[in-house]
């Protein structure tokens, strides 16, 4: 029997691997732009396929030669496409899943931080671009912000001979099921959350300045509330910073979720001094956020930039504590896809009944898009 499908973890190891394949997305143009896999090829023959045309796929120009995946949103057209493909010749297959499944996709990227005695590891949720963070030394680990599956971080910390002993979340999430809880309990470990943070399964609590040991290395909290109000960063011995959504590399957290507009307000004025508390921080400090705004790359370059380089981005937002308010407090932007149900499932550490990627499927919008707030030109926005 010929094969037809392909499953995720096939097609994300071939990418890691760099191996020779086509990631043909027929999806509409509009969906695309919402998010897509990095890499793809994109052949917009969404209204043939659906009609069945028979000759849809016929202007694709593809790579002879190499395998082709063909991804769609609910899978009948991509299948449609892969038909046609194999029948020209190609060996065709679709994504199990198609891109629900891709938004549980991942890839990582080693983090040299200089002058710790640890070493950092970024994994990357490519599709969402969900950051969480393997921090290890001595033979320990801590993990921050899981988003994946926990025998991701497992495996991971054992490729690098480390025993995950810490497990911790930077605020309660909107966009993603923190997998945070799930993953310390396999330790018979309590989460550490923020002090204040409003769950209700037992956490250990971090206060601003409380410090947290893995190996000879130290993470120091450090209160950014904001995006939301029990926000808090994490310092590695001054050299690099976890900011969770506070923070991004060219913008900020937004701060509008769950809240009214004059809480969001109020909220905007924290986020404000907690981002130019961050700012003033030593300017080589590494800043490492929760979020990317782009597809990731399976190129193991990590998503990071000292502060300086974060501060010459934001600077313009920065100039005005009320410009700032008013540019981003108001409800200006799609939220993320059943954020309150994900942050309901989040604040009681549950996970939904099913499967996960219904709830998270979609793209990451949890960042301020400067873009479209008119007045700031920004080249990334989340
Ligand atoms: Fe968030």
């Amino acid at each position: 029997m010929i094969r037809t499908s392909i499953d995720l973890e096939s097609l994300r190891e071939m990418l890691e691997q760099g191996a020779s394949v086509t990631v043909l997305d027929v999806r509409p143009e509009d969906q695309r732009t919402e998010w897509r896999i990095p890499g793809s090829v994109h052949f917009d023959a969404y209204g043939a396929l659906k009609a069945k045309d028979p000759n849809a796929m016929k202007g694709a120009e593809l790579p002879e030669g190499q395998p082709v995946v063909t991804v769609c949103s609910a899978g009948n057209s991509s299948a449609v496409a892969a038909e046609q493909l194999r029948d020209r010749g190609f060996k065709a297959y679709t994504l199990e899943g198609e891109m629900k499944a891709w938004s549980m996709a991942w890839n990582t990227a080693e983090v040299s931080v200089a002058g710790t005695g640890a070493r950092v590891i970024q994994v990357r949720r490519t599709g969402k671009g969900c950051l969480s963070y393997l921090v290890g030394s001595g033979g320990e680990a801590a993990v921050i912000d899981a988003s994946l599956d926990p025998g991701v971080y497992i495996d991971l910390a054992e490729r690098y001979g480390w025993k995950i002993t810490c497990v911790l979340d930077t605020h309660v999430h909107a966009d993603h099921l923190s997998r945070s809880r799930g993953l310390a309990e396999l330790f018979g470990a309590t989460p550490h959350m923020p002090e204040g943070s409003p769950v209700s399964y037992a956490f250990s609590a971090l206060g601003n300045g409380d410090e947290i040991r893995i190996g000879s290395a130290r993470l120091e909290a450090v209160l950014t509330p904001g995006h939301t109000p029990e926000s808090m960063s994490y310092l590695l011995e001054g050299r690099a910073i976890f900011t969770g959504d506070t923070l991004f590399l060219s913008t900020v957290g937004r701060p509008d979720l769950e809240a009214t507009p004059e809480a969001a307000r109020e909220k905007a004025h924290a986020l404000f001094g907690s981002v130019r508390r961050l700012l003033d921080l030593a300017p080589h400090t590494l800043v490492l956020p929760g979020h990317t705004s782009e597809p990731v790359h399976f190129d193991g370059k990590p998503i990071c930039a000292p502060l300086l380089k974060v501060h010459e981005e934001v600077k313009q937002l920065l100039e005005d504590e009320d410009r700032f308010v008013e540019k981003v407090a108001g409800r200006l932007t799609p939220t993320p896809e059943n954020y309150e149900r994900i942050v309901e499932l989040n604040r009681a550490g549950e996970e939904p009944e099913g499967d996960p990627t219904e709830l998270e499927a979609g793209a990451n919008r949890c960042a301020v898009r400067l873009r479209r707030l008119s007045g700031f030109g920004h080249p990334n926005p989340a």
